[in-house]
């Protein structure tokens, strides 16, 4: 059975962006000209997948939904739900149980910016059983999960933030489960930092010989924002793009249109509801010359 549902999880309480992060979450600060959390909604509806649960802390989900409201305007559905305490990504299939009604199911880390030909589209197609993960090579490998590898190129272990790390591939926030994840993260014990770790969950994944790996290739961006100056360099990576081609990334009104998820009067419509600004513009010379 395809995957058809996502998961975003923007919460955790973004220390390293202090004082940034002191009255919105991080997933709601500007990475150039849009929120954060437009980016990952992005990834996900450009996958194909229309059914999204949004989970965030009780402070900021009135914020999210301010922004983004019940995504009827942009063909897609999301819903909301409440992480009262950081405990770890892997709660989220909890929390999201109900969400997930034991289909299968695929989480976004709501600070993850992805750019290029992802492939992740494929890999909901073709889930049937099982987990994947997606490795990237990084030069600071040791701040992520970690795959470690045998000679031939097969995942051994992963290892969450290894002090020497086992490989250059780290473990993006990207991932997509079969219908029994529910079952497999209440199973899970909370780590020495007191999270439910997603890096756990993806080992048992591994140890019932049901993980598969993909590596995305070197075209691919996988842009990190945990810190002040990987927010700055987000930012410049993706206003050059924008700028140089005239175009805008995950400008969520245009994806909705090319996704077919709404059709050109909606997407006249939704124009009419912005402020005048470049984005409205934007949306608008998507109608006349495409
Ligand atoms: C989390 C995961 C880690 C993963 C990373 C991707 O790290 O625990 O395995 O590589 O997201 O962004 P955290 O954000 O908790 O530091």
């Amino acid at each position: 059975m395809a995957c058809r549902r996502g998961i975003i999880l923007a919460g955790g309480a973004g220390n390293r962006v202090y004082p940034l992060s002191k009255v919105v979450c991080k997933q709601l600060l500007p990475i150039y000209d849009k929120p954060m959390i437009y980016y990952p909604l992005s990834t996900l509806m450009t996958a194909g997948v229309r059914e999204i649960l949004l989970i965030s802390t009780p402070d900021d989900i009135p914020r999210f939904r301010d922004l983004l409201g019940d995504g009827t305007r942009l063909g897609i559905r999301i819903d909301y739900a409440v992480q009262d305490k950081p405990e770890g990504i892997a709660q989220a299939f909890m929390i999201g149980e109900d969400f997930i009604r034991g289909e299968p199911v695929c989480l976004i880390l709501g600070d993850n910016i992805f750019y290029g030909r992802l492939g992740f589209e494929d890999a909901l197609a073709a889930l049937d059983n099982g987990a994947v993960v997606f490795g990237y090579r990084v030069h600071d490998p040791e701040r992520y999960g970690v795959l470690a590898l045998d000679t031939e190129g097969n995942v051994t272990d992963i290892i969450e933030k290894p002090r020497v790390p086992p490989s250059s591939y780290a473990v993006v926030g990207f991932y997509v489960y079969d219908g029994k994840v529910a079952k497999h993260a209440r199973n899970l014990k909370p780590s020495a930092r007191g999270e439910l770790e997603i890096t756990d969950l993806n080992r048992v994944y591994l140890q019932r010989g049901e993980l598969r790996v993909q590596k995305l290739s070197r075209g691919v961006a996988w842009l990190d924002t945990g810190t002040p100056r990987s927010l700055q360099e987000a930012a410049n990576f993706l206003a050059t793009i924008e700028e140089r081609q005239g175009v805008k990334l995950a400008c969520l009104e245009e994806i909705a249109f090319e996704m077919g998820y709404i059709d050109a009067r909606e997407l006249a419509a939704l124009a009419k509801t912005m402020p005048p600004s470049p984005y409205r513009s934007y949306v608008e010379a998507l109608l006349t010359h495409g």
